[in-house]
């Protein structure tokens, strides 16, 4: 998260089950994206799960792996989605369709003005699926599989903040 004092352009929050796997990669990716095109201090990029029990847990070790291969260090601790995310988020970015079905019946969701779009649907060169698939539970082409995802919609995630359309339809 920035800092309290700084005011960010917009905020962004990624989502995925358990918060250690695909969405605290998309922070990462993103922040290393954003650093890259010079957009960081415009935006207030964090991620959370939908489930609890990794709370304070750091990314999973896999997943750090596959992200240091791609020369993303990963940093953070996993937390739980909240009511007051959907009014301090300006976008709200889920990884699959289950999280948006739990997203949608969260406490406080209906009465958020953040706007929610899957991840897959900023993504450009890969198209074939219109969800970042669950690693957790598979092999390490998984975690190559969300990596190459994540690289993807970053970039467009970058492209329309800088356009100025990320928020539009
Ligand atoms: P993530 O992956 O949602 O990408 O962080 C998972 C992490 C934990 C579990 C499932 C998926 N789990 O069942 O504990």
């Amino acid at each position: 998260m920035a800092d309290a004092d700084s005011v960010a352009a917009m905020r962004i929050l990624f989502v995925c089950l358990g918060n250690i796997c695909r969405s605290p990669s998309a922070e990462n990716v993103m922040r290393a994206v954003a650093e890259r095109e010079g957009i960081l201090d415009d935006l207030e990029l964090d991620s959370a799960g939908t489930i609890g029990i990794h709370g304070g847990n750091a990314p999973d070790a896999r997943m750090t792996a596959a992200a240091k291969g791609r020369g993303i260090t990963m940093r953070g601790a996993s937390r739980q989605i909240r009511s007051a995310d959907f009014t301090e988020f300006d976008l709200i970015v889920p990884m699959d369709e289950s999280n948006v079905r739990d997203l949608k019946a969260w406490p406080g969701a209906a009465e958020g003005t953040a706007k929610l779009k899957l991840f897959c649907e900023f993504c450009e060169k890969f198209t074939d699926t219109h969800e970042v698939p669950d690693p957790y539970y598979g092999g390490a082409e998984g975690f190559e599989t969300v990596m190459d995802l994540l690289e993807d919609g970053c970039e467009v995630i970058a492209r329309k903040f800088k356009d100025g359309t990320l928020l539009k339809d």
